[in-house]
């Protein structure tokens, strides 16, 4: 019988853009390596957000200052997924974290290049002590269930899609949990991985298993017709095929959960790979079933 995730009550859209939280900037710092250009800067930041949990799997809305140069109107918020456990990174309930990436853009119409995106540099730019509004908590969604802790769960992330991970292996290893977890992350070098040493050191638990796909780094795709890739490239959707020994028990099980989190083009190839391994297992539409069941859970952007 299948199960489909148990929701626990959760608190959302607490504060809006017209009642938002002041929160101050209480660490940042780079997680990428300093030689890679501003489009691999990727910064982890410590937000004050006295008396309010926001979970793992939610997201701040940051409102920046400053007004849209097209609608003349204040700057609309941006969304950023919370990337601490649910009593934050100094275990008091008081901050939320998050990791942010210098977003630039090119304009097709001028043939400007390189524009720094607003928000994103806006926090990519700040520093400890300086002060911003920011709403939510904003989704109900791509959380832990209540009944998490014997259900196995494969985490897939690309970028800071890594984000709701680390606070949710935080929160499910302190609850005792007991079911098999997969982290399968994708990013583009070996020092751009966010929060790798993080990562590393849940690595003598016999239940996590953790596993990396380098796009950048010359390793190629052995299995081109099983599982296109552009360029040959390692992408997540190919580590869970070539780990699908592993990895198809769990999703051979009734009560596993799929999350999948990061670049929006992710979900189709990470759908034809589970597919794909269905079809070993004489389950041709499994993520379908997944979806249907409410066990296959997406947040892209
Ligand atoms: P913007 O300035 O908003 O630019 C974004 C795009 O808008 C550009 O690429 C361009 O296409 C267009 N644009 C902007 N200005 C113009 C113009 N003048 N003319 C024409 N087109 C224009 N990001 C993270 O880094 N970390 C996260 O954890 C994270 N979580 C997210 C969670 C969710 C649920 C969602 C929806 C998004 C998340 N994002 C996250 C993305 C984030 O919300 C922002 O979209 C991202 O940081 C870019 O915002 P920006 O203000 O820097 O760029
Ligand atoms: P690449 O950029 O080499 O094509 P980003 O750094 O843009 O957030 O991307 C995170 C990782 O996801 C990168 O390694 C990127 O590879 C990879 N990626 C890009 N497109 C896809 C896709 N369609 N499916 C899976 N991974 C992807």
């Amino acid at each position: 019988m299948a199960q489909p995730a148990t929701q626990r009550e959760i608190l959302c859209n607490l504060f809006k853009s017209t009642n938002p939280l002041r929160t101050d900037v209480l660490e940042t710092r780079r997680l990428t390596s300093p030689r890679r250009p501003p489009n691999n800067d990727a910064r982890h930041i410590v937000l004050s957000s006295p008396g309010l949990s926001y979970l793992p799997g939610q997201s701040i809305g940051v409102l920046p200052e400053g007004f849209d140069a097209r609608s003349g109107k204040p700057q609309q918020l941006r969304l950023y997924s919370v990337s601490s456990a649910t009593k934050g990174d100094y275990g008091d309930s008081k901050t939320v974290s998050t990791v942010v990436v210098r977003h630039f853009w090119d304009n097709e119409e001028t043939g400007e290049t390189s524009i720094p995106g607003v928000c994103s540099n806006y926090l990519c730019d700040c520093e400890v002590g300086d002060r911003f509004q920011i709403t939510g908590p904003v989704g109900k969604r791509f959380v832990l269930p209540a009944d998490f802790h014997q259900r196995d769960l494969i985490f897939v992330a690309t970028g800071t899609g890594i984000a709701p991970y680390r606070g949710m292996l935080e929160d499910m290893f302190a609850q005792g949990y007991e079911g098999k977890v997969f982290l399968i992350f994708g990013v583009q070098y070996a020092d751009t991985i966010l929060y790798d040493d993080e990562f590393q050191s849940y690595q003598d638990r016999p239940n996590f298993r953790y596993i990396t796909a380098l796009s950048r780094e010359g390793e190629r795709n052995p299995f081109p017709d099983d599982v296109p890739t552009p360029r040959e490239k390692m992408y997540v959707q190919v580590r869970i095929w070539q780990h699908r020994e592993e990895i198809g028990p769990s999703l051979e099980k009734p009560d596993t959960l799929v999350y999948q989190c990061g670049l929006k083009g992710m979900e189709k190839g990470v759908f034809q790979v589970i597919d794909k391994i269905g079809t070993e297992m004489a389950e041709p539409d499994l993520s379908l079933r997944m979806k249907a069941e409410g066990r296959m859970l997406l947040e892209v952007y």
